[in-house]
């Protein structure tokens, strides 16, 4: 790459992520071109909603455009597929008070005592699913073990019967990577997955409402809350369908990528890993190392509601940007030694949950908990673990806002 010019680079190109986010091209890009304009290629014309769009590579300026949601509306949804029916119909792609109150109705949810319940689940499923790899031995740690926390707790959450849990969670994954262009899926047939899941949305919402149970989705099909003119509100039918659909792919796809990624990095270097082991009391620090390191989504994107200028470069109304959280977490400006995974890194200003605007992760702290009771329960039960095997990783395609996963990392447990 480094023989190349900047203006030959294809972003859109998924041969790029084949081997994990490139990180040296975006080193180039935050040093010499750090608000550079890609170009769509024809062949993505039709699916794409621009001719291109702006890359921000660095740390402020994401931070900074993620912060002024009224300069660069989030209207469209973060992915740069060109989706009229999704502007503005999900909480990821609703602006001001749309914006506002759907984050209410769906804070309601997670109260107090059902955030305390979903701990005791995350310490059973965490010892669940160690003993199962254990008893194995040798296994692939991502469908083995990575996959499986973050899946059983956002269908513990949702309420999703765990016979029901590998169906439906196998046709998220094929979802999730028809962009891969190996395994490349039609967009009829995206849609027909797309369907089959709001369709099992709709008939889950439907049992709670009927037989409502102790669980977050049963308080989400009938929670109220006041709107501005005082009325009473609630969450519709399709705002449900579609809330679904984001928290199963937002809720499972980050988190296992973040825990896959974190181990990864111990195996690389034992004398963190021992560190760990020996002081579990340094595990949550670590977590918002691994997190920072993984940056599990790889860009959000914007359009700009009017002219601006960001480092001198101009930037016309109506154009799309692009925010990249896994550049901004290795800019130099902000981390000292940024390619160093530090498990006692502090301060750790990350945007791996976004840079802190309106959009925030809503499910960060679950993330954050949920890993840091894996890594627990993971030393806790091992004394060692080996890495057998190349981790191997998929692209997902540029309209897919994740770009990148592991797909597998063959490991040893004892
Ligand atoms: C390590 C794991 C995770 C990472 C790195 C991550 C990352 C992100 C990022 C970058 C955003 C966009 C923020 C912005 O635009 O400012 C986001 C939004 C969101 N995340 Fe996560 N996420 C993770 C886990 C989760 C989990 C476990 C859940 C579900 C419970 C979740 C639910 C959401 C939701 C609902 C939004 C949309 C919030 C909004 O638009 O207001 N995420 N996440």
């Amino acid at each position: 790459m480094t023989s190349t010019s900047i203006d030959d680079l294809d972003l859109t190109n998924a041969e790029l992520y084949r081997g994990g986010f490139p990180h040296e091209i975006f080193t180039r890009l935050r040093a010499e071109a750090p608000v550079w304009w890609q170009q769509t290629p024809v062949a993505l014309r039709d699916e794409a909603a621009d001719d291109g769009f702006w890359v921000l590579s660095r740390h402020a300026d994401v931070q900074a455009a993620n912060r002024d949601p009224e300069l660069f509306t989030a209207f469209e949804g973060p992915s740069l597929v060109n989706r009229p029916e999704m502007h503005g119909a999900m909480l990821v792609s609703m602006d001001g008070r749309d914006h506002t109150r759907q984050r209410k109705l769906i804070s309601a949810g997670f109260t107090p005592r059902m955030v305390g319940r979903l701990e005791e689940q995350m310490r059973r499923w965490s010892a669940k699913i160690i003993d199962a790899a254990l008893a194995r031995g040798d296994c692939d740690f991502v469908p083995d073990a990575a996959y499986l926390l973050p899946m059983h707790m956002i269908a513990d959450i949702v309420g999703i019967p765990e016979s029901d849990r590998a169906w439906l969670f196998g046709i998220t994954n094929d979802f999730l990577a028809a962009g891969d262009p190996s395994r490349g899926l039609t967009r009829d047939e995206q849609m027909v997955i797309q369907a089959q899941m709001f369709e099992y949305a709709r008939k889950l919402g439907e049992d709670k409402r009927r037989n409502p149970q102790d669980d977050v989705w049963t308080i989400l099909s009938t929670v109220e809350i006041d709107g501005d003119d005082g009325a009473k509100t609630r969450l519709g039918e399709v705002e449900l369908d579609l809330f679904f659909l984001l928290l199963t792919v937002a809720g499972s796809e980050t988190t296992r990528n973040a825990i896959t990624l974190g181990l990864h990095a111990l195996l690389g270097d034992p004398e963190q890993m021992a560190l760990l082991r020996r002081e579990p009391q340094a595990i949550p620090v670590a977590v918002e190392e691994m997190i920072r390191w993984s940056s599990p989504v790889s860009y959000f994107a914007r359009r700009a509601t009017r002219d601006t200028e960001i480092r001198g470069v101009k930037i016309a109304a109506g154009e799309r940007i692009t925010l990249w959280y896994p550049s901004a977490n290795r800019d130099a400006d902000v981390f000292r030694d940024p390619f160093r995974f530090d498990a006692r890194r502090t301060p750790n200003e990350h945007v791996a949950f976004g840079g802190g605007g309106p959009h925030f992760c809503l499910g960060a702290n679950l993330a954050r908990r949920e890993m840091i009771t894996f890594f627990e329960e993971l030393f806790r039960r091992t004394s060692t673990i080996e890495q057998t095997g190349p981790l191997a990783f998929a692209p997902l395609g540029i309209f897919n806002s994740i770009l990148v996963a592991p797909q597998s990392l063959p490991v040893r447990l004892a």
